[in-house]
């Protein structure tokens, strides 16, 4: 199946009342172990691309090759969006000529005005391409420098100004933030995604920062209209955790267990693990 826009497969995830999980991908690993999970549950998927980890993989237009090719070889059926992640400007338009089929246009740190004019001009060229574009009013948190935000919630009124430019999904500030969430972190603020629900109607709403969103919060945010969940770090620390266990017991010391084919499976099985599990909680398995 070729590349799909997020448009379909969110409108419809919004009528059924469950999410379709955008998973950060960083290598060839990831991307694998992801497509693996989403055909073997039959969920469509979201893969997200940070402009880093775009980067990291030589550049977009890699991505897209090995996306489409696994796709291929790997005979996925389910449905499969290849998404910029927080997005710059010139970065979204680097990805539409790769030949990403979504992005996200982060404009979230630009005056109210800057970036309803610079989304409203990327809603056209996605328009015409058939590509779904995602925006974000209010930033997410996140650990910067080590310092760690709480997380910004964002103001309904905008948030409508924003979706009435056409974008396909929107992702608001509800008080969630990127990475591990800190002890004094105080919970989704529920009151403002219903604020912002009853002001962009049918709107699909993306709710970012996954890892380590207790699963009542997930289950609640989707009852009100929740229909994108992204999830990063936590794949990254089961990735990690798994890798570390197969170093620390020395498996890397025996036989071929230096070969990395070997080395990584094991950050490639939690990786899995970790979809799955989130798949499970969003309600997306059998939806495909
Ligand atoms: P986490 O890394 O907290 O899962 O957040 C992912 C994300 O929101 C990517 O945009």
């Amino acid at each position: 199946m070729a590349l799909v826009s997020v448009k379909e497969m969110l409108e419809k995830a919004l009528k059924g009342k469950y999410a379709v999980g955008q998973f950060n991908i960083n290598n060839l690993e990831w991307t694998k172990a992801v497509l693996a999970t989403a055909e073997e549950l039959k969920s469509p998927v979201i893969l997200g691309v940070s402009e880093g980890a775009g980067k990291y993989m030589t550049g977009f237009k890699t991505v897209v090759d090995m996306v489409k090719a696994m796709i291929v070889s790997m005979n996925i059926t389910v449905p499969v969006a290849l998404h910029l992640d927080h997005g710059t400007y010139e970065g979204c338009y680097k990805c539409i000529e790769a030949g990403f089929s979504s992005i996200m246009f982060d404009g979230s740190h630009f005056a109210i005005e800057e970036n309803i004019a610079k989304t409203k001009e990327l809603v056209s060229v996605c328009n015409k391409k058939g590509l779904s574009i995602e925006a974000e009013v209010g930033s997410i948190g996140g650990e910067e420098d080590g310092v760690v935000g709480l997380g910004e919630c964002a103001d309904p009124d905008e948030c409508k100004k924003i979706a009435d430019l056409g974008v396909t999904i929107l992702a608001a500030g509800i008080g969630n933030i990127h990475g591990k969430y800190p002890e004094n972190w105080q919970g989704l603020r529920f009151d403002v995604l219903e604020k912002i629900k009853a002001k962009t109607g049918d709107m699909p709403l993306v709710l970012h920062g996954g890892t380590g969103i207790p699963t009542d919060m997930i289950k609640k945010a989707i009852s009100l209209g929740v229909a994108k969940i992204n999830v990063n770090t936590e794949c990254q620390l089961a990735f990690q955790e798994a890798t570390r266990k197969y170093i620390e017991e020395g498996k890397d010391l025996v036989g071929k267990g230096f070969d990395p084919r070997k080395l990584l499976a094991p950050g490639v099985e939690a990786i899995k693990a970790t979809v799955k599990e989130k798949m499970e909680i969003f309600g997306s398995i059998g939806k495909a």
